[in-house]
Order: C-alpha cells, then sequence, then structure tokens
C-alpha cells in the first residue's frame, strides 16, 4: 500500500506549448474513492429488482460514507468507480434488474433527490442525487443505463428494443443530473452496447470550470478524450474505471501517470478494487500525483487532495507558452553502438524484439519493422538483475483493436530471456538512462515506474528531432521496473461514421 507524493518537472508533449501556471492560482479540493467494491456472487443469473437494488444499496452505503468523509476534509468534486455500484460481469439479461433510464440531462433539467417522482424506477440516481446535495459537492459515479429504442425506425437499436449503456453520471451540489456519459471503448462487457453515436461530454463547475468525462479502456484511444482534449481544450478529467494491472507497462497507476503526465492534463482516476488484480487510483496533475496502488487489495480508500484549476479561462495569465528545451544527457558517454544478438519474448500479448543490457555501461540499439529504439545505461546495483531493451510495432494482439509503436526497458522477472516481458513489481538495480526511439506517431506517452509500484518521472523528455522522441532519468530512489515510451498510432484504429 502507497501514498505518496510526487513533484515533476513538466513540459507537454502533444502541443508545441506547454503550461506554465503562477504559484498564485486558484485551487479546488478533489477526491476520488478506490472502492472496495460488494460483487453479487452470481452475476449471470437473472435477478429481480428488488434483490438488485439490495445489492446496490450496500455499495450506495459506503459511497454515502465516503462522500461525507471527503466533504469534510473539504472535498468539492469526488469520483467514485466503474461498476462501483452494481459489480461486473453480467449478461445482457442478468443485469436488467440493475438498470435505470438516466435522462439526458441536455434535455432535462432534473434533481433526483428533491423530485423523486418524476422518473420512475431511479431509486440508484435518487441516492447519488440525494449525496451530492447533502454533502454539498459535485459527485461523479457510473451505473448501467437502459435506453429503449424502436428496432424499426432505428437501425442500431438492438433487437431487444433497448440500448444498455455503461454510464458514468455526474450531479452537482445541488443534486442536479448535469451529465451523462456513455462509455464509447468497451472492454469485453457483453452486458453493455456501444452507443450508437460518439459523445463528447464536459460539464461545468464553479470553482474549476470545465471538466471532460471518459472511462476505463478509453484512456487507451483516440475517442472521445483526445478529440475533447485537442478540440475543446478540457485540461481537467474525471476517470471512473475498473482497470486490472498489468505490468510491465500497463498498471493503472503506472498509466495514469503517464497520460496526465505526458497531455498536460488533471485526471481525477478512480478504480475499483476487485477479483485481485483491480487497484490503482489517483488525482494527477501535470505536476503532482497522489497515488494508492493496493496490493492486498481488502478495503477501499479515499484520497484528497488540493489541485491547481486548469482551466484556461480560469487561469490569471498562468497559461504562457514554452518551448522545449533539448539539455543532452552529458552526464553518459554514449560509447560504441553494441549490437548484442536479439531475441523474441512476449510483453503483455505482444511479441517484443529485445536486447539484453550487458555490463554496467552501454549503448543499444533494438529494432521492430521502422521503430528503432535507442538507449545509453548506466546500471549499478546487483548484477545479476537482468534488463532488456524491447521494441514492438504493430497491432497489439489478441484484441487486434489497438497500434502501437513502444520502446520500453524492462526489469526481467528471472535470469533467463524467457522471463524479459513477464511482470514484474520489484527492482534493486537503479539506472541511469536516455532512451529514445524513432516513432511516426506524435502520440508518445512516457513512464517510469519505480520498485514496489512507485511512481517516478523522466528528468526530461520530448522531441529530439521530428520523428525522435526521448525522455532521461538518472539518480532514481528506487529500482527501475520499466521505463517506457508508449506510442500509440491512433490514426489506424477506425471508429467508422460513430465519431467526427
Ligand atoms: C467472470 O465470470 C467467469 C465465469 O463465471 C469467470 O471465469 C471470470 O473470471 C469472471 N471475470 C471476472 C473479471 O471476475
Ligand atoms: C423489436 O423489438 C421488440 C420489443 O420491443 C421485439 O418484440 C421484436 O422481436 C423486435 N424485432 C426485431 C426485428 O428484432
Ligand atoms: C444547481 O446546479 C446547477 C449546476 O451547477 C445550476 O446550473 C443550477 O442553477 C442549480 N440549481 C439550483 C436550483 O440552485
Ligand atoms: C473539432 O471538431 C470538428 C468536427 O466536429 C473538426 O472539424 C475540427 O477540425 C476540430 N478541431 C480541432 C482543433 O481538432
Ligand atoms: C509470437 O511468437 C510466437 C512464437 O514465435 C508465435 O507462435 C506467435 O504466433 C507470435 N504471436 C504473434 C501475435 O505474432
Ligand atoms: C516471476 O518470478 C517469481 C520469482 O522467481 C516467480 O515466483 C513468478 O512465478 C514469476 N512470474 C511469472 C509470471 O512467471
Amino acid at each position: 500500500m502507497a501514498v505518496l507524493i510526487l513533484t515533476t518537472a513538466f513540459v507537454a508533449f502533444f502541443l508545441s506549448e506547454g503550461l506554465v501556471v503562477k504559484a498564485e492560482v486558484a485551487t479546488y479540493i478533489a477526491a476520488v474513492y478506490e472502492h472496495h467494491v460488494i460483487l453479487n456472487p452470481e452475476p449471470r443469473v437473472p435477478i429481480e429488482r428488488e434483490a438488485a437494488l439490495v445489492h446496490m444499496n450496500k455499495n450506495l452505503d459506503v459511497f454515502e460514507e465516503q462522500a461525507a468523509s471527503a466533504a469534510k476534509q473539504g472535498a468539492q468534486i469526488i469520483v467514485f468507480p466503474e461498476d462501483g455500484i452494481h459489480g461486473y460481469n453480467f449478461t445482457r439479461i442478468s443485469i436488467v434488474g440493475y438498470l435505470e433510464t438516466v435522462p439526458d440531462p441536455r434535455v432535462v433539467t432534473w434533481s433526483p433527490c428533491t423530485e423523486s417522482d418524476r422518473f420512475p424506477n431511479t431509486e440508484v440516481l435518487q441516492r447519488l442525487s440525494c449525496m451530492a446535495l447533502k454533502n454539498h459537492l459535485f459527485l461523479v459515479a457510473n451505473m448501467p443505463d437502459r435506453q429503449d429504442c424502436d428496432n424499426l425506425t432505428d437501425p442500431h437499436c438492438p433487437p431487444d428494443g433497448r440500448y444498455q449503456f455503461n454510464t458514468d453520471v455526474v450531479f452537482s451540489d445541488n443534486g442536479t443530473l448535469i451529465a451523462r456519459y456513455h462509455k464509447l471503448n468497451l472492454f469485453h462487457e457483453e452486458e453493455y452496447d456501444t452507443p450508437p453515436e460518439c459523445e463528447h461530454i464536459t460539464f461545468t463547475t464553479p470553482f474549476a470550470g470545465k471538466f471532460g468525462v471518459f472511462t476505463c479502456f478509453d484512456i487507451l484511444f483516440y475517442e472521445p478524450v483526445m478529440f475533447l482534449l485537442k478540440n475543446t481544450s478540457v485540461k481537467q478529467f474525471v476517470f471512473p474505471t475498473a482497470w486490472m494491472n498489468k505490468l510491465p507497462l500497463l498498471a493503472a497507476v503506472q498509466f495514469q501517470r503517464s497520460f496526465s503526465y505526458a497531455t498536460g492534463i488533471t485526471l481525477l482516476a478512480a478504480n475499483l478494487q476487485g477479483n485481485g488484480r483491480m487497484t490503482g487510483s489517483g488525482i494527477y496533475t501535470p505536476w503532482h500525483a497522489v497515488y494508492h496502488h493496493d496490493k492486498e487489495g481488502k478495503s477501499g480508500k479515499l484520497l484528497v487532495s488540493k489541485v491547481p484549476v486548469l482551466d484556461p479561462p480560469m487561469m490569471e495569465d498562468g497559461e504562457e507558452s514554452y518551448k522545449l528545451k533539448l539539455v543532452p544527457f552529458s552526464r553518459l558517454s554514449r560509447g560504441v553502438l553494441s549490437e548484442p544478438p536479439t531475441f523474441i519474448s512476449n510483453m503483455m500479448n505482444d511479441n517484443f524484439t529485445f536486447v539484453p543490457l550487458q555490463g554496467v555501461e552501454g549503448n543499444l540499439k533494438v529494432c521492430d519493422g521502422s521503430l528503432c529504439c535507442h538507449l545509453w545505461f548506466r546500471r549499478s546495483g546487483p548484477e545479476e538483475e537482468l534488463y532488456a531493451l524491447g521494441a514492438f510495432q504493430g497491432l497489439h494482439a489478441p484484441l487486434g483493436t489497438y497500434y502501437l509503436e513502444v520502446c520500453a526497458l524492462v526489469k526481467c522477472n528471472g535470469t533467463k530471456y524467457g522471463s524479459c516481458g513477464v511482470g514484474t513489481d520489484h527492482a534493486q538495480t537503479v539506472v541511469d538512462f536516455r532512451l529514445q526511439g524513432t516513432f511516426s506517431t506524435q502520440y508518445i506517452y512516457p513512464g517510469v515506474l519505480g520498485s514496489e509500484m512507485t511512481l517516478d518521472r523522466p528528468d526530461e523528455s520530448g522531441w529530439e528531432s521530428k520523428s525522435e522522441f526521448y525522455m532521461t532519468r538518472k539518480g532514481m530512489a528506487t529500482g527501475l521496473v520499466t521505463a517506457v515510451l508508449y506510442g500509440r498510432v491512433y490514426e489506424k484504429d477506425g471508429y467508422g461514421k460513430r465519431c467526427p
């Protein structure tokens, strides 16, 4: 279990300019709650509405305590995780008792708490609305939404005459439902439909301006979050998630940190705790992270933190253009490029081409197709710890839905080459490095993970030339587990007609 504070120097990579915020900028207090979800033990068996409510009220009881506790600590907004009220692993039929029809807040102005009779069958919405009202905070939660449709006139309408959406709902501090977001990128969720149209949802708070909304698997795709970022310049996001950790590259806090850092946004990430693999929540600004990763996974965790406002209209001349400066990584001699034999090893289902690190210092290169990764390194610590530099370019398998360009320096799980790419979370070797790759995409998420899930950060990162992205880090306080430049080639995904 770790709750740590990380200070980062910040550069934004995707935009030609970065953010510099003055010390006296406005702030607000945000909370995220990592919830140890109480599950329906037989989620694939249909149950009546009454039984579904009994189940959901157990989770809502916990939410109620946490919302009150957050409010006591001054929180103005709280985010609860995806699947936190109902759980997961349902079928299309078995989730029916859990569904409520969430009206579109762009059309209907409604406070479920104070106008409870207006729409039937909305007990969960009512409880959430009352929590927001009673505690005077903005509240974000996730629930299953049912929208009836006519399969004769709507070509996307499912044969059973209703859409079932994985849905985020947002309430203002007076209990009004102010935003509804239907998750676009589903992850093996047979109970849910993909929304027929791509939604770009934001909401506005009086204390921090605009926030965008997205959920879980969405974080790996262009739509809807990158669109919001680029198109509406929203710089604050709420992110309910139910993320299964996967080292070496995609542990929850690891990627949340990289995402916020690389895009220059605030991310309020609330993860579920469940099935032994889900944990990892945090409040991330481009500069700081307050986060939680619970190895035991036995109890929930409320994080509360003061956060600078990142809404450009609300930042008093806080935004300044900032040119990336390249400072050569001077303390490492680049030495002679060595080309040890490559080997292939599977990392998170992709076949990476690796080269091992040999000696205490070196200069290595490994390529996969047109992606070449370069590493200059100097290591200290136990010599028996094996590290390797890997390159992968291609469609991530077996899902085959997203295209990657990845340069990764990883600590292998053992001393054999075949253990490179297998997740491990501890390391004793301190590695000073400069990692660089020839990417075709502009969307690179740099990440540095230390031993025992300690989030670290690059000293520096950015474009060295049009196609060469680099990061450097030296003098880490913990052993290095993973250093990665995780590139996403969004333009190869294809969304059809759903999104503009
Ligand atoms: C969902 O249920 C199936 C079968 O009942 C089980 O094998 C699987 O592990 C469950 N998934 C999760 C995420 O718990
Ligand atoms: C259309 O939906 C209704 C229920 O609303 C269902 O009874 C009917 O079978 C559906 N028709 C088709 C063609 O799927
Ligand atoms: C409730 O909050 C919303 C959003 O902040 C605001 O637009 C609305 O005027 C408020 N309603 C009342 C009755 O105060
Ligand atoms: C914003 O979105 C519209 C389409 O909805 C698109 O035409 C426009 O180019 C986008 N602008 C930016 C800056 O991405
Ligand atoms: C990865 O390599 C193994 C062994 O060489 C091969 O069997 C497998 O098909 C490869 N997987 C992919 C996705 O290319
Ligand atoms: C990683 O190494 C440890 C210690 O040798 C071992 O117990 C574990 O099974 C390995 N993990 C995998 C996935 O092989």
